[in-house]
């Protein structure tokens, strides 16, 4: 019988939108405004789900404590009040959409959950723009 859990979480970070290989005509046009070179920010709100089996002992899936301390550690700490592009080496060759954020997310939780978890992560942007990984 399997149980889904989920965390919330928050972090404020700053990007911009551009790809290195195409004039700022280009990135200008595809990107706009997410193109500022001065940056902007957002209020990212994150939901991590972790798909498992009750722990009969436990009556838990997984310890809530323990899943709110992996994401303080790998994404708050990581990311809230950074410049994505600037600060954080994840996104030096990476552009740091959302789906890109959610997909590095995603890596960085699966290397600290157990195998036996499905865990699914989205990331909204604003409260109307969200991606989802994996599908
Ligand atoms: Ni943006």
């Amino acid at each position: 019988m399997k149980v889904a859990v989920y965390r919330k979480a928050h972090f404020n970070a700053a990007h911009r939108l551009y790809n290195k290989s195409w004039s700022q005509e280009k990135n200008d046009k595809v990107f706009g405004l997410c193109n500022n070179a001065n940056w902007h920010g957002h209020n990212y709100e994150l939901l991590v789900k972790v798909i498992g089996e009750i722990n009969p002992d436990t009556g838990y899936v997984i310890d809530l404590k323990v899943l709110k301390d992996i994401i303080k550690e790998e994404v708050e700490e990581r990311f809230d009040h950074k410049n994505l592009n600037l600060d954080c080496p994840e996104f030096e060759n990476l552009n740091p959409s959302a789906e890109n954020i959610a997909v590095v997310i995603y890596d960085l939780l699966r290397g600290r959950l157990d195998k036996c978890f499905e865990i699914q992560v989205r990331l909204y942007e604003t409260e109307r723009n969200f991606v989802e990984y994996p599908v």
